[in-house]
């Protein structure tokens, strides 16, 4: 890192815009450890967990970080990290834990009041809350049902959001219908290392991105026509997909495809109030019937909210020729985490500066502001680990922290409009398929004893954040 060799000049216009959020980012099922779901598996997630073959190191997240429990002194961290954002998911089971009829809602209040308590700690620290509403984990009772791929979960879903922002909507300062609606799409459905487990179901996987649009917009109006002036919006997955080959037509051919679903699709839906069926989807006869327009679905979105880890070098596989969301290549070149994700900071500066440019306004020309709602850098170490040293010199994730922090600034100066940035994560968590073992957190988790560490890239952000600059940089 030559950053202390920089003239002091260029350091001192590392400043970030005044008002910018800092944050560090969550989710309720890889955090929480909640009892009442996970005694009554009331989610598909705590139900596939059971099963030890669905998670690499066979852990589950029954206990995970004990967020329920722990939450008052884990939002002090955000305090003591001098962060002023925060954003976590809701429990769509555990508040909705068995169906509504037309004339009753069914609640669960208790889960409820436990958000209006978490939401409540963090509103008078001053931070800004980021709500997701579908973090990948269904109630059980709509999985049955087919899940995302039946409407219904749409509307379903729109109902959860207006309950939602009613309880909790006076507490929230930016929602986030879906968390990155592809990668669900391709690792429940294509991959199948997702419930519910299926794989190279295209039909599926399209029709689960429809729903996921329509469930979007339904819940995009719903929370409108509660608060009118609310932002909403979902977070998009960004992957750039580089051809190993760029000499190698069909190499192209596949990055293209890839591209165009899975970083696009969704984002061109939400622009233009129509699903596209892009080739190859388009050489089949049902998924062209499913593609059109979805009502209340143009321009539902007021910010951009981004998360993004790596590029992807990809290739043509004669073996799988149609896998329209491709085949990832075993070829990297950049340094990789304990995923095998290559670190690659100029890759995040060219899609904020270029590659999304078309959805930075909505079509009316109203300016969308950006916000980084993941980014992070993840390790492996053991989940049965205790007290020691391990983990906690974590220059790794420290250097892919301020090189990527390094292009928001670039990006910022190139006039792009970036109001904030939440870190993936806050602590390490359940990562889904991975299990505890891979780690992405600021603050360590020793599982055993529940202990919280501040790791050294925990440090370092908190003097970026502390600073609003890259000045202060030092391991
Ligand atoms: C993102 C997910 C998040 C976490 C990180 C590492 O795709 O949204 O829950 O698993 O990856």
């Amino acid at each position: 890192m030559n950053t202390n060799k920089e003239s002091k000049s260029s350091q001192q216009n590392r400043l970030f815009p005044d008002n910018f959020l800092w944050g560090a980012s969550t989710s309720h099922f890889q955090i929480e450890g909640n009892r009442f779901e996970i005694n009554n598996r009331l989610s598909d997630w705590s139900q596939w967990t059971q099963d030890p073959t669905h998670v690499a190191d066979q852990t589950n997240a029954d206990h995970a970080c004990e967020f329920v429990e722990r939450y008052a002194s884990d939002l002090d961290l955000i305090t003591t990290l001098n962060l002023n954002a925060f954003r976590l998911s809701l429990n769509w089971a555990a508040i909705c834990p068995e169906p509504s009829t037309a004339n009753e809602l069914k609640i669960n209040r208790e889960m409820i009041d436990f958000y209006r308590r978490v939401l409540q700690t963090a509103k008078n620290k001053n931070i800004k809350i980021f709500v997701t509403l579908f973090h990948f984990c269904l109630p059980q009772w709509l999985a049955e049902e087919g899940g995302w791929t039946n409407e219904k979960t749409a509307y379903e879903f729109a109902r959860f959001a207006k309950i939602a922002a009613q309880e909790l909507g006076d507490l929230v300062d930016f929602w986030q219908t879906l968390n990155e609606p592809l990668s669900y799409a391709y690792e429940s459905y294509i991959n199948g290392i997702w419930p519910p487990g299926f794989k190279n179901e295209h039909t599926k996987c399209f029709r689960v991105i429809r729903n996921q649009l329509i469930g979007h917009a339904a819940a995009y109006k719903a929370i409108h026509e509660i608060e009118n002036s609310a932002q909403v919006s979902y977070a998009v997955h960004w992957r750039s997909f580089i051809p190993r080959n760029m000499n190698n037509p069909l190499d192209l051919f596949v990055s293209y495809c890839r591209n165009k679903i899975f970083n696009h699709l969704f984002l061109m839906a939400v622009q233009s109030g129509q699903l596209p069926c892009p080739f190859p989807f388009s050489l089949f006869k049902e998924l062209k019937n499913l593609a059109g327009p979805i009502a209340d679905l143009k321009d539902s979105a007021d910010f951009l909210g981004i998360n993004y880890y790596t590029r992807e070098i990809c290739e043509f596989s004669s073996s799988a020729p149609f896998i329209p969301l491709g085949i990832r290549s075993d070829f990297r070149i950049m340094p990789v985490n304990a995923l095998g994700w290559e670190s690659c900071p100029a890759t995040l500066l060219r899609l904020l500066t270029v590659d999304t440019r078309p959805y930075h306004k909505n079509s009316k020309g109203k300016e969308r502001p950006i916000y980084i709602t993941e980014n992070g850098y993840g390790t492996r170490f053991a989940a049965n680990l205790s007290s020691g040293d391990w983990s906690l010199r974590d220059e790794d994730r420290g250097e892919y922290l301020h090189s990527h922090l390094l292009s928001v600034y670039q990006a910022i100066k190139a006039g792009v409009n970036i109001k904030g940035y939440l870190h993936w994560s806050l602590l390490d968590n359940f990562e889904w398929a991975e299990g505890l073992q891979i780690r992405f957190g600021l603050v360590r988790i020793a599982y055993p004893s529940q202990e919280r560490t501040l790791r050294d890239s925990a440090r370092l952000y908190s003097e970026i954040a502390g600073s609003n600059s890259l000045i202060n940089y030092k391991l």
